[in-house]
């Protein structure tokens, strides 16, 4: 195997050992897929500072997220049926996560459930949620996350209408998935995913079936799942939300300083500056692009955090630069998981913390908490 040295190659690992259809849901974004490619892209526009003959002994990443201790601002981003990229995918990455001293955050359409992360790691995690039309059900999942001791709620505001990803159509991607010959086919090119499925019992939606009124197999859960994002999602909910759950609060999917604005004043701890990795308005500005106005916008009432294309550490230290308190990586994560199951996830950790490490040193600092603007050449941001 050749060495993997860079989310890159984890990358092209996950791509062999992932049954396809797996493997591009998450490697895709909505329509053209043009701001899932400019969230890249926009990082690598923005060029850094090299300085020399300055202290580099003595660095630190540490930092905190919502008064978290990380050991560096880098949190695994919630991400729909993980276990799919790998058997017990959310268990894994949340014990990777642990390892590392970053926060793990589980997604509302997780393979694992609440419960069961609870019962297999050791350490608290964050919980995304969806708001669904069947208001009860969301009352209990709040709950259900209150009793497994997550220390945050992350509500994500950006996905209330579908986004359409073209691959996924074309794969059949579906609960269940579509048993064509085409998928048949490629499962037999990937015998350690196989193996890895028959061995868990893991393998729907562990926050959904047997939870949600009517839900009790594969086949009501599509139809489910159809009809329960909730399109009257407003700032009212947000606040019903934040009251029912009364602990730490975070809103993922604000690209604008209006919507930065409004939840600035709803109360929450954090918000997220995001385009839900490029997989719902095609056509949007990229999240590092956003950031400033954002940060600018919220004035230091909140935390604010982005996430959407971050894939190494030079990325993150920009994020930070440009007022970013944390960053999340969603697909770089996934490619680990996928490639190598708990120590993929881990090595895309080890993976930015070093580059992130070296290259803030290089731009001559020792401390992530001194990182600012001063790290970047000026008229790139
Ligand atoms: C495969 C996949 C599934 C996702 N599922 C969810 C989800 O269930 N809930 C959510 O809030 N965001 C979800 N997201 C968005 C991520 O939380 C995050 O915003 C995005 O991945 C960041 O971009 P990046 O992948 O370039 O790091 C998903 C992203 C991917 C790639």
């Amino acid at each position: 195997m050749a060495q993997l040295l860079t989310i890159e190659d984890l990358r092209l690992l996950a791509k062999r050992r992932v049954p396809r259809m797996f493997y591009d849901y998450a490697d895709s974004g909505a329509w053209t897929e043009s701001t899932y490619r400019a969230n890249e892209a926009d990082f690598a526009a923005i060029k850094l500072r090299q300085r020399v003959a300055v202290d580099m002994t003595n660095r630190t990443l540490a930092s905190t997220m919502i008064g978290e201790q990380v050991s560096m601002p880098v949190a695994l981003a919630p991400t729909g049926i993980a276990g799919m990229q790998h058997a017990d995918g959310e268990i894994l990455a949340a014990r990777a996560a642990a390892r590392a001293g970053v926060p793990f955050t589980l997604s509302t359409m997780s393979v694992c459930s609440i419960e069961d992360v609870a019962q297999n790691t050791d350490k608290p995690f964050w919980f995304q949620l969806y708001v669904m039309r069947d208001r009860a059900f969301i009352e209990r999942l709040i709950d259900r996350a209150k009793a497994a001791g997550c220390s945050a709620l992350m509500l994500t505001l950006d996905l209330q209408i579908l986004g359409q990803r073209h691959k996924d159509i074309r794969n059949g991607l579906s609960a269940p998935p579509k048993p064509t010959i085409a998928n048949l086919i490629n499962l037999v090119f990937k015998p350690r995913w196989c193996m890895g499925m028959l061995g868990t019992k893991r393998r729907s939606f562990g926050n959904i079936v047997g939870h949600a009124t009517g839900v009790g197999d594969m086949t009501s859960l599509s139809a489910w799942t159809a009809e329960q994002f909730d399109p009257t999602l407003s700032w009212d909910d947000v606040k019903w939300i934040k009251d029912r759950w009364g602990g730490k609060l975070i809103l993922k999917g604000i690209l604008d300083a209006e919507d930065a604005e409004l939840a600035a004043q709803s109360g929450a701890d954090a918000l997220i500056v995001s385009n839900h990795g490029g997989r719902q308005l095609d056509g949007a500005v990229s999240s590092i692009a956003a950031l400033p106005g954002i940060v600018e916008q919220v004035g230091g009432r909140m935390e604010v955090w982005m996430d959407g294309g971050v894939r190494s550490g030079q990325d993150v230290l920009k994020a930070v630069a440009l007022g970013a308190r944390g960053v999340l990586i969603g697909r770089p994560f996934l490619y680990g998981l996928g490639a190598m199951g708990e120590e993929g996830v881990k090595l895309a950790l080890d993976i930015i913390r070093k580059e992130m490490d070296i290259t803030m040193a290089l731009c001559g600092k020792r401390d992530i908490q001194d990182v600012d603007a001063s790290i970047l050449v000026k008229g790139k941001a």
